[in-house]
């Protein structure tokens, strides 16, 4: 007897393979999260992705991915949830110091001939970048006449980088991370130890600027004569990648400074022929002053 289209139906939804229910769940909670909240994670890196995405249903006690629908759908503050899965807000001070060493000693300073400098710091989790460049920027005398905009798609991130609270144990890295970048007096004179705790001088945050900003769905910030966006695009999948360099090269004075992270590139990105590059291993790039890609 020959197989009807129900029969053949049947028979393929049985066969389906679990990896293919997988994806199609992630697929679910990827629209839902953009239909219900406005957050956009379809070009995000698969694979890493899934990872968060299964964490967060640890998280929540649920066995499946489909599981988390009616968590989102019904549960406005689930988001905050969600997000602190899928964010990653990991970092520290002075992080990867032979960056901040290149910057401190040889682009930065160029920085100077401008009467207002406007920073941009992209994906700043907790602020250890953010109070890194103040300091950096205090040391070199240049402080007063920036604006930094210190963004991040998650508020409980940005709330956390307003507070400047990190932990007493990782100070002895952080210590040796501002001394091996140039560091020109003592990290302690830049925060109040409390117990367990310190806390960032608060002077560090007076041409600072918090705002949640997405890098996805977000526009432009005009007039930038530095972004710094590191360990952010590692997270996305190459043509995301692409549209946020744009969004720098966007941003950017001609002459402006990008800096990314030591494992994310510009080789294959159509803007890459507009940047020239300063140091290849520590991600420093020059916006060159040519206007169109
Ligand atoms: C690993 S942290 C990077 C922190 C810091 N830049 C560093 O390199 O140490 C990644 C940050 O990117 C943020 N992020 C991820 N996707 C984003 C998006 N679409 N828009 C803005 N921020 C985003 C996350 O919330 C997280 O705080």
């Amino acid at each position: 007897m020959s197989q009807g289209p129900d029969n053949r139906r049947d028979a393929a939804a049985a066969a389906a393979h679990p990896a293919d229910i997988e994806e199609i769940e992630l697929e679910l909670f990827v629209h839902a999260m953009r239909r219900r909240f406005g957050y956009d994670f379809s070009g995000y890196a698969t694979a890493s992705l899934r990872r968060r995405v299964n964490a967060l249903c640890q998280h929540a006690g649920v066995g499946r991915v489909v599981d988390l629908l009616p968590r989102l759908l019904d549960e406005s503050d689930f988001l905050r949830q969600a997000l602190r899965f899928l964010s990653v807000p990991v970092s520290e001070l002075f992080r990867d110091p032979e960056v901040f060493a290149r910057l401190r000693a040889d682009f930065l300073p160029e920085l100077a001939s401008y009467p207002r400098i406007n920073i941009w710091q992209a994906g700043c989790a907790h602020g250890e970048e953010v109070y890194t460049m103040a300091i950096l920027l205090k040391e070199l005398g240049l402080y007063d006449r920036c604006r930094i905009y210190a963004t991040d798609f998650n508020d409980q991130a940005l709330d956390r980088a307003r507070e400047g609270i990190f932990p007493a144990a990782q100070v002895p890295r952080y210590t040796d991370n501002y001394l091996q970048s140039g560091g020109q007096g003592s990290l302690a004179d830049y925060y109040h130890a409390r117990y367990d705790f310190i806390r960032m001088d608060r002077a560090l945050l007076d041409n600072v600027i918090f705002a949640n900003h997405n890098l996805v769905t977000d526009g432009v910030f005009a007039e930038t004569h530095l972004v710094m966006c590191r360990n952010v695009l590692i997270y996305f999948a190459r043509p995301l990648q692409h549209q946020v360099l744009a969004l720098f090269s966007d941003s950017l004075v001609r002459r402006g400074l990008m800096v990314l992270g030591t494992r994310e590139t510009i080789a294959r990105a159509p803007v890459s022929e507009l940047f020239e590059t300063l140091d290849a291993g520590a991600r420093i790039f020059r916006r060159t002053a040519r206007a169109e890609v």
